[in-house]
């Protein structure tokens, strides 16, 4: 074969496609995060501040960051009060709460999901188990039950009195909105967690929209959706209309928008207005995001103003909810 010179190999598509791939690799080593003594932990939501604390909390113990960002969306799972995740999470429209929950480390590209996981209040540390502990990534309904029984998790009646009554209000309502045709009560919990050395790892939990058809998963345990992490770009997670977001692989989209030199501000906003040019129909939706290079910067954005994003950020040991900015 003819010698290649350097600028035939770069002219080649072949060459192109070497040349980003080495970019990428070259261009973004895992940086440490420049104004940080320590680890930055970003979270989606108020209930993502007491998440980040107990992430925080540790770390400071000698956790690694799987242990903060599984520990930290304990804490939201735990919650009877917060209706959108985990124990006390709105149920389907049979009366069944159905988890969903992804983890994702950046460092080692590796993922542990679990869809539609019932009587089990904690699907992230089951998501991690399925990480850790198989050679699968992702495990579905029943199986993801009997792994979770296998694993020593304790079944137990998800359905708090209050999400209980609140069912039942909505069952015994003759007017009541149903999935077939429309949708509301979107939520999660979206952590992520950088080292302050540049490792990332990425986190989503949620019980998913309230009175869902038996079965539905949206974006939340879907990886590239709602969840991702890569120690070389960033990491993002991603909450509020999973039906639709699921369609824009939103958090894989972002981080490959930092690959490519964005902030994680100027990401998180690009990928929300991608999703309004290309679908008009997703300017109205709850859709909000937030993201984490490997340096430390954070970015949150939400689709428009009606459906606001409040997001939480630990750092330096301040610990505080702020208002993303909305891009509509
Ligand atoms: N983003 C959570 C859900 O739609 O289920």
């Amino acid at each position: 074969m003819d010698p290649i010179d350097r600028r035939r190999f770069i002219a080649s598509a072949a060459g192109t496609a070497a040349l980003s791939a080495l970019d990428l690799a070259q261009a973004a080593e895992p940086a440490q995060a420049a104004a940080s003594a320590g680890p930055i932990l970003l979270a989606t939501w108020p209930h993502g501040k007491p998440a980040n604390e107990k992430a925080a909390e540790v770390m400071a113990a000698g956790g690694s960051l799987l242990d903060a960002v599984e520990k930290g969306i304990n804490v939201v799972e735990d919650d009877p009060k917060i209706q959108s995740v985990g124990y006390g999470g709105l149920p389907n429209v049979d009366g069944e709460v159905e988890l969903d929950a992804g983890i994702m480390s950046g460092t080692t590209h590796r993922i542990g999901a679990v869809v539609n996981l019932h009587q089990i209040k904690n699907p992230i540390s089951v998501a991690r188990k399925v990480m850790e502990k198989t050679r699968h990534s992702t495990m579905a309904g029943e199986g993801a039950l009997r792994f979770a029984l296998a694993e020593g998790f304790t079944p137990m009646q998800l359905l708090t009195p209050q999400s209980l009554q609140a069912w039942l209000d909505w069952k015994n309502d003759p007017h009541h909105v149903t999935y077939w045709l429309d949708a509301e009560h979107h939520d999660t919990i979206g952590m992520i967690a950088n080292d302050g050395r540049g490792h990332l790892v990425a986190g989503c939990s949620t019980s998913g929209i309230a009175w869902k058809i038996p079965g539905r998963v949206a974006d939340s345990p879907l990886v590239g959706s709602g969840y991702y992490a890569d120690d070389h770009a960033g990491a993002a997670s991603a909450t509020g209309d999973g039906d639709a977001m699921q369609c824009y692989v939103t958090s894989f989209q972002i981080v490959m928008l930092m690959a490519q030199g964005r902030t994680p501000q100027q990401a998180c906003e690009e990928c929300l207005r991608y999703m309004a040019t290309t679908s008009p129909a997703t300017r109205t939706i709850q859709a909000c995001v937030i993201a984490m290079n490997p340096r430390g910067d954070v970015g949150a954005a939400s689709m428009n103003a009606k459906y606001p994003l409040q997001y939480a950020l630990w750092r330096n040991g301040k610990s505080e909810i702020l208002d993303a900015k909305p891009v509509l």
